[in-house]
């Protein structure tokens, strides 16, 4: 099963994009740690307090009486009088203290005198509202409820005294990224500032955009011949799937299982996804020196090798074989608490399903978009339909705004190369509320820093994040960065 050991590691950067592709999840996972294996050998560990707060199930219920406790950290060792509060907002995933070790958060926190928190999204982690995620108990997931939670939190902190003069700052990455605009939008008073990094703030159902943006990224990072040499590999999966011949074919050489029936439709969308999600990972959490390397291997052998860790919940380790059974899948997905969180909140508020529903793109036209359709309802019940979707979409985008959310002192950041970025912000809002887009940068890499290595790009751009934040703020000693970005 995937996933189990993730605590460790920065959650919402990484977790958004695993539950997205659905599965095959241990390749974004990889890139993921050795990147920040090689980015931070070493990072301040002073001690962090983990706290609880108490939050009721339903803030929309005046007459709810049911209750659960969130976690949250706090890490006061760099903390002044008149220093802000930097809350980071953890998204779909375990708390990780390494925000408050280490990264932008951390680095405004010292530079300003600040206190650091960080607090848990509710269903995520070890802030469960229930035990049993079954669609009943999920039906107070959303991201309404967790900006309220926030909100509370953030409230009952700044009770104390000691914070009487003290500014707050939210920060979050990917779906946490639009959480962290949004808590500017619903608590304008409570928050002022706020980092939304590689957020995606529209809601969309049919996300064709991402495989289109993986296309560009191969074809302007790849090594000369890749793009054909993708479309050729693809095509002759689409041609091997026509007869029962070529199943058998396939079936050998992509290890697939005897008993997996590939003449299936949703298997057969759920092989060309697995396949497809090889190369998602790459944009999104690669670099272009990493995706030259990926197209050297698939020159050399012709052929996608998916991710097969015990950590992929589509290799069956008993049997040395692929599983392309869609339902065998949804079964094991019901096993992990957070993908049938994340998932739940895809089929409810957001979409963002990646199809193949472009001629941008050479991965074939094999994914659909009721794959996912089937996806939501096969987990959660027929309610949750395409109507449901649809209207959750609409709702979602209607109160926040989707491309134009109605915020000041919020900047936008998005990586060129993640493929996420075609639903954030690209243009400034306004002059209170800037985008920044950052060339030749993958997903939420704005978030950490690795002095020697980072290209000058991503230090410059997070100089002029911080300089931003600074002013807004108005927190001590803020300087103009010299190079305007
Ligand atoms: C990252 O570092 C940890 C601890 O040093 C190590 O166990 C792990 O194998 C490393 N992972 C990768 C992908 O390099
Ligand atoms: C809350 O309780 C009061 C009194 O029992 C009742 O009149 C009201 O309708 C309830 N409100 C909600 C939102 O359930
Ligand atoms: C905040 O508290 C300090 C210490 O009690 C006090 O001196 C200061 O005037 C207070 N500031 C505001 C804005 O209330
Ligand atoms: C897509 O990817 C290319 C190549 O990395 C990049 O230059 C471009 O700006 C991206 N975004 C859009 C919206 O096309
Ligand atoms: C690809 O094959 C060539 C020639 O066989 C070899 O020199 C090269 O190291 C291989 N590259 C990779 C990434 O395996
Ligand atoms: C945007 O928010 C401001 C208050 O923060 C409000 O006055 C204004 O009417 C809002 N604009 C729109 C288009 O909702």
């Amino acid at each position: 099963m995937y996933f189990v050991e993730f605590n460790i590691i920065l959650s919402s950067c990484l977790y958004f994009s695993d539950a997205f592709g659905l599965y095959g999840l241990g390749n974004g996972y990889r890139f993921f740690v050795r990147e920040l294996n090689s980015t931070f050998g070493v990072f301040d560990s002073s001690p962090i307090l983990t706290k609880w707060i108490r939050q009721p199930l339903d803030h929309f219920d005046q007459n709810e009486t049911r209750a659960w406790h969130m976690r949250y950290f706090e890490r006061l060792d760099y903390w002044k009088r008149k220093g802000p509060i930097y809350m980071f907002i953890n998204g779909e995933g375990p708390a990780s203290q390494w925000f408050l070790q280490t990264g932008i958060l951390y680095e405004l926190a010292k530079e300003t005198k600040g206190a650091m928190y960080l607090g848990e999204h509710r269903y995520y982690g070890k802030s469960k509202p229930f035990k049993d995620f079954s669609t009943e108990n999920l039906a107070y997931l959303s991201s309404r409820q967790a900006l309220a939670d926030f909100a509370k939190l953030i409230k009952a902190i700044k009770m104390s005294p000691k914070y009487n003069e003290s500014k707050v700052v939210v920060v979050g990455g990917s779906y946490a990224g639009n959480l962290a605009a949004w808590m500017r939008l619903l608590y304008p008073n409570l928050v002022d500032a706020a980092i939304a990094s590689s957020a995606p703030v529209l809601a969309k159902k049919d996300f064709y955009e991402y495989l289109e943006n993986v296309s560009e990224d191969f074809e302007q990072h790849g090594t000369p011949g890749c793009f054909d040499k993708i479309k050729e590999v693809f095509s002759k999966y689409d041609e091997l799937f026509k007869t029962s011949s070529g199943i058998e074919q396939l079936r050998e050489e992509e290890q697939i299982c005897e008993s997996t029936d590939m003449d299936k439709p949703e298997n057969k969308q759920l092989f060309f996804l697995d396949k497809t999600s090889e190369f998602m990972y790459e944009a999104q959490y690669g670099s272009p020196e990493s995706i030259k390397g990926f197209c050297e291997d698939l020159k050399n052998t012709s052929q996608v090798f998916s991710a097969k860790d015990d950590d992929s919940d589509l290799w069956n380790e008993k049997n040395n074989c692929f599983d392309y059974d869609f339902d065998a899948m949804i079964e094991n997905m019901r096993q992990v608490d957070w993908i049938m969180a994340w998932t739940y909140q895809t089929c409810t508020e957001f979409g963002y399903f990646p199809t193949t529903n472009s001629d941008e793109q050479p991965f074939t036209n094999n994914v659909f978009v009721d794959l996912f359709f089937s996806l939501c309802t096969k987990l959660y019940g027929h309610d949750f339909d395409e109507k449901r979707i649809d209207e959750g979409i609409e709702r979602s985008n209607n109160m926040y705004g989707g491309l134009t959310p109605n915020v000041t002192q919020v900047v936008f950041v998005n990586g060129d190369l993640d493929p996420y970025h075609k639903l954030g912000v690209l243009e400034d809002v306004s002059y209170e509320a800037p985008a920044k887009i950052i060339p030749l940068s993958s997903h939420c890499r704005d978030l950490f820093s690795d002095k020697a290595k980072d290209p000058e790009e991503l230090k410059e751009a997070r100089k002029y994040i911080k300089y931003l934040i600074k002013r807004w703020i108005g927190a001590g000693e803020y300087k103009k960065p010299v190079k305007k970005p």
